[in-house]
């Protein structure tokens, strides 16, 4: 019997449940550094809001459908997925656990997810892949002087595409941050910032991305270090139809429709809300990735049926690390993809590209 109820309401594992791992992540960071991940900017309307935009969705039940067995297996920039999800760039990982990206790229090749490398990561470019190859190989870097460097060196490492932030020229105004006073070990952000081999060093970053009146890129400057980028790039932190066909128009292969889970803008409209006017701006064939406020399977069921291709996870990766390493991400991973599964089974769609519009209803209230 044990056996059998494990498959379900699992009695032998550490974490049962996404709340679990959580409260691990919760009791296992200090309060400071809990509340960076937490936070968001200013008065947290756009936090909230990422939440509130998926309470408003119901899926709908498909009886008798005949599907047993869905696949979650699906394809991003000619890349392999056996589950729609992609972990997100966070930085200062080593903050939450000693093996930070090192451990999402391993739990991410494990569970044929992918995971896009952090510039501001506490390891290098060049480690990450090592430790996941079969995940790592997407690289975020920020639009400033040094990008188009950054791109010659992780096409070297075998990376396949980058990642450009575009919503976050200067932090945004982390309230909690700056409550906590919170000044965390720069050398948490340094995986790559070395100041080495014509690498920018974290204070010179920082003190663009910590400064307001630094000088901040227009689209003609991305349009400019693009052109030589020799890979595809996706634009991170696209959040209206105009933003997206300025990406797509200098060449953005994809979009991330983002508001950086909250922490930029706020109040900004949550990502869900702005992706179906995305999408139908991109046409159907541009990839769209969505991120911020993903936490469920249920959540990643609706971005698909709202245009999405696939999600990125933010903090939920970085509790699965908090709570345990690789083990604590991998976790994160199969409950998100097993409910999704099970989901998939009950509302009667085989594949993911199935999950379309018809499949969700907006709630009335
Ligand atoms: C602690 C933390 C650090 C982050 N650092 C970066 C970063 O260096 N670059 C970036 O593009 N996004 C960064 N993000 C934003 C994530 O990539 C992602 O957009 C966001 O977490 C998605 O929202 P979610 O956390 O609700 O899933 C960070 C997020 C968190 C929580």
């Amino acid at each position: 019997m044990t056996a059998q109820l494990d498959s379900f309401y699992p009695t032998g594992v550490t974490f049962g449940t996404l709340d679990e791992i959580h409260r691990a992540a919760a009791a296992a960071l200090p309060a400071d550094v809990f509340d960076f991940v937490e936070g968001g900017a200013g008065q947290e309307i756009t936090l909230r809001a990422n939440r509130a935009a998926f309470e408003r969705w119901r899926i709908l039940p498909e009886p008798m459908s005949g599907v047993g067995a869905p696949s979650t297996a699906t394809e991003l920039l000619g890349m392999p997925l056996a589950t729609p999800i992609l972990t997100a760039p966070f930085g200062g990982d080593g903050l939450f656990h000693p093996d930070g990206h090192l451990a999402v790229a391993r739990a991410a090749a494990g569970r044929g997810a992918l995971a896009i490398v952090p510039e501001a990561g506490s390891y290098s470019y060049r480690r990450v892949r090592e430790a996941g190859p079969a995940a790592a190989r997407i690289a975020q870097v920020h639009p400033f002087a040094h990008a188009g460097a950054v791109a010659a060196q992780v096409r070297r490492l075998g990376y396949q595409a980058l990642c450009v932030t575009v919503d976050c020229p200067v932090g945004g105004f982390r309230t909690r941050n700056m409550g906590n006073r919170f000044d965390p070990d720069q050398r948490f952000f340094a995986g790559n910032l070395t100041g080495a081999d014509g690498a920018p060093g974290v204070a010179e970053v920082f003190g663009q991305l910590l400064k307001r009146g630094a000088t901040v890129w227009n689209w003609d400057q991305l349009a400019e270090a693009a052109s030589r980028f020799g890979m595809p790039w996706i634009a991170k932190g696209v959040l209206t139809p105009a933003a997206a066909e300025k990406a797509l128009e200098i060449g953005a292969t994809g979009l991330v429709v983002s508001n950086h889970g909250g922490r930029q803008v706020d109040p900004a409209p949550a990502s869900l809300d702005m992706l179906p006017r995305i999408r139908a701006a991109a046409g159907p064939d541009v990839p769209i990735l969505l991120d911020s406020g993903i936490r469920t399977g249920a959540d990643i069921f609706v971005a698909l049926a709202l245009g999405a291709d696939a999600v990125i996870i933010g903090r939920s990766a970085l509790y699965g690390l908090a709570a345990a390493g690789a083990a604590g991400v991998d976790r994160v991973l199969e409950l998100l993809t097993e409910e999704l599964r099970t989901l998939m089974i009950l509302a009667g769609a085989a594949t993911v590209s199935d999950i379309g519009r018809a499949r969700v209803l907006k709630a009335d209230s």
